[in-house]
């Protein structure tokens, strides 16, 4: 890609020099003290992600909603949750944003809504329009309409005594499945996002979107590995039409920012939704990079090699290079916190924390923040299950204690405190006042017990934490075109320790090394050319310019970069 085209692409496609940070609203900022997070909470907080230099806030739900899934059951979509605060409040936070340029990107849930939600009501009355919004089936009250299982455990469906029908939901049974068959539900939605947009919104973050369109007459799924079904639903049979129709209807501005959930997409569905023939979308969530260290089973959470991790991410890099974009993501309020998983949260927290944020800021796509990483946030401790929140955890333990192998919450708790998504949900560590600072009240969810070490306002006094790091990756992205555009190619693929890729946009070049190991390591930079390459960042101390070969340390990371405008380390 010449220069030329780079800049070009920035004024409609400013997302792909942005990079952006995701607030799980219920746990960053509380500043009522009710002990669940709120929109004012946040507004006070838009000094820190301006400093931080985030060009974008990606807020998950906070419409009006039971709270089954923390706001993913969404009962008034036009309105915000009282314990959030309300529409001003959230005006609020909109003009506070935007005063700073920092765009914002509301999380779009039409997969599903509550049950509590005003169509589903009248719809299991069949009341007149709302007869067919969701979808409903007939059959005998202990026998579903087909074995498709929920994600979250147990069968996707429910028997709901008022209808004297079954109901479809691919998620918890308080989040029924809208029927996107039903032109009036497609223009309800579209209605929904016109009035969104017109509240001077920058774009959606769709929730599950390749999740929308079923298979007509909905057959019996394969048996076998994980959620049975998923054949029929995921990437279904009028996918692409619907998204070109909402594309055409709502969303043909093509500067707003659109990001698809999109489970179980590979490089080539992904095409269909962001390439250039595709649906229009900006970039899409794909899970391979998150999913490969599970087993059978999410549950059954496995190892995972390096060598595997680079092998997708690079497949990823290289797959959309000519068409379409990346977003790179290692964890999100669905995920476990990548230091956890991917570093090393004991000893070398810092150090692996860091090395992580330096492989998302340098591969090609957009990079997504989720709160309480750029201080190298870790998975939690939950001792009993009275400590958890997440109705997919709940559910999880619920079913395996049903079976004879699992005697106690003990038997799964290593599974828990591995992949379960409450990780990811302890409140934001602002300090270490009570509570991390999060909140004067009790906290709907506990604090991650290492408060006191890990949290913003000791970050900020310490020019060698994560925090200043993060800060320091993200200018450097945002002044060099080849960390955002460079082509991307892997060195040493089988290497068992060493992640190490160049970035090449016309005369400039990126070599950037990271080191996985918590032992050090040789690197022989063999084919690469080193010449004119400067140090722009690292995590340690580094020679300016690289030699033929190197020892990193444990979890080092280094980027050169040629022509140098900018160098530091920390
Ligand atoms: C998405 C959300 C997740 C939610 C699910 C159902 O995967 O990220 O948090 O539980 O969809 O809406």
């Amino acid at each position: 890609m010449s220069s030329v085209e780079t800049k070009a692409a920035t004024d409609s496609q400013w997302w792909k020099e942005a990079v952006v940070y995701q607030i799980y609203p219920k746990s960053f900022n509380d500043a009522d003290g009710d002990g669940v997070g709120d929109l004012r909470g946040i507004e006070r907080r838009v000094d820190y992600l301006d400093e931080l230099g985030v060009d974008a806030v990606w807020l998950c739900p906070v419409y009006e909603s039971p709270q089954a899934d923390n706001g993913y059951d969404i009962s008034d979509y036009r309105s915000i949750h009282p314990a959030y605060g309300d529409m001003d409040d959230w005006r609020r936070l909109l003009g506070a944003l935007h005063e700073r340029d920092i765009r914002l990107v509301m999380d779009l849930v039409v997969n599903h809504t509550s049950k509590e939600h005003e169509w589903f009501q009248r719809s299991r009355r069949r009341d007149g329009e709302y007869e067919d919004y969701y979808i409903w089936r007939d059959g005998s009250p202990d026998e579903p309409p087909n074995n498709w299982e929920s994600c979250f455990g147990g069968p996707a469906w429910t028997y709901d005594d008022e209808r004297e029908q079954w109901y479809l939901h691919l998620f918890d049974e308080n989040q029924p499945d809208l029927n996107w068959r039903n032109p009036a539900v497609r223009d309800s939605v579209y209605e929904m996002m016109e009035w969104w947009l017109s509240q001077g919104i920058d774009g959606f973050r769709m929730d599950v979107i390749n999740l929308i369109s079923k298979a007509e007459d909905l057959p019996d799924g394969e048996p076998g590995a994980g959620q049975t079904g998923t054949e029929h639903f995921f990437n279904g049979p009028n996918i692409h039409e619907y998204l070109r129709e909402m594309r055409d209807r709502v969303l043909s501005d093509d500067s707003l920012l659109t990001i698809g959930e999109t489970p179980g997409v590979g490089v080539d569905d992904a095409k269909e939704y962001v390439g250039s023939d595709g649906d229009g979308l900006s970039m899409v969530f794909q899970f391979e990079h998150v999913t490969f260290d599970h087993d059978e089973h999410k549950w059954d959470a496995g190892d995972w090699s390096l060598v595997e991790f680079k092998e997708i991410l690079s497949k990823w890099q290289t797959g959309l290079e000519a068409d379409g974009w990346n977003s790179v993501y290692l964890n999100n309020h669905d995920q476990p916190r990548m230091v956890s998983r991917f570093g090393d949260d004991g000893d070398y927290r810092r150090e692996s924390a860091k090395l992580l944020g330096t492989l998302t800021h340098t591969l090609q796509g957009t990079p997504f923040i989720y709160q309480g990483e750029e201080i190298g946030m870790t998975n939690a401790s939950f001792a009993s299950p009275d400590d958890l929140r997440d109705v997919e955890s709940l559910n999880f333990i619920e079913e395996s204690l049903e079976r004879s192998d699992v005697q106690s919450y003990e038997d799964v708790r290593d599974a828990i405190e591995y992949v379960g998504r409450d990780n990811a949900r302890t409140p934001m560590q602002w300090s270490d006042d009570p509570n991390a600072g999060f909140t004067e009240g009790e906290p709907w969810i506990q604090c991650n017990s290492n408060y006191e070490t890990v949290n913003v306002e000791r970050a900020r006094a310490d020019e060698d934490s994560v925090l200043h790091y993060y800060r320091d990756l993200i200018e450097l992205r945002d002044e060099r075109d080849v960390l955002v555009y460079g082509e991307f190619e892997l060195l040493l693929p089988d290497h068992p320790a060493v992640f190490a890729y160049t970035r090449t946009l016309g005369d400039e070049r990126g070599l950037v090394v990271l080191n996985f190991e918590s032992e050090p390591v040789e690197f022989v930079a063999a084919g690469v050319a080193l010449d004119g390459l400067e140090l722009a960042i690292a995590n340690a101390d580094a020679p300016t310019v690289p030699s033929d070969t190197f020892e990193l340390g444990p979890y080092e990371a280094r980027v050169y970069l040629t022509p140098t405008q900018h160098t530091q380390t920390r």
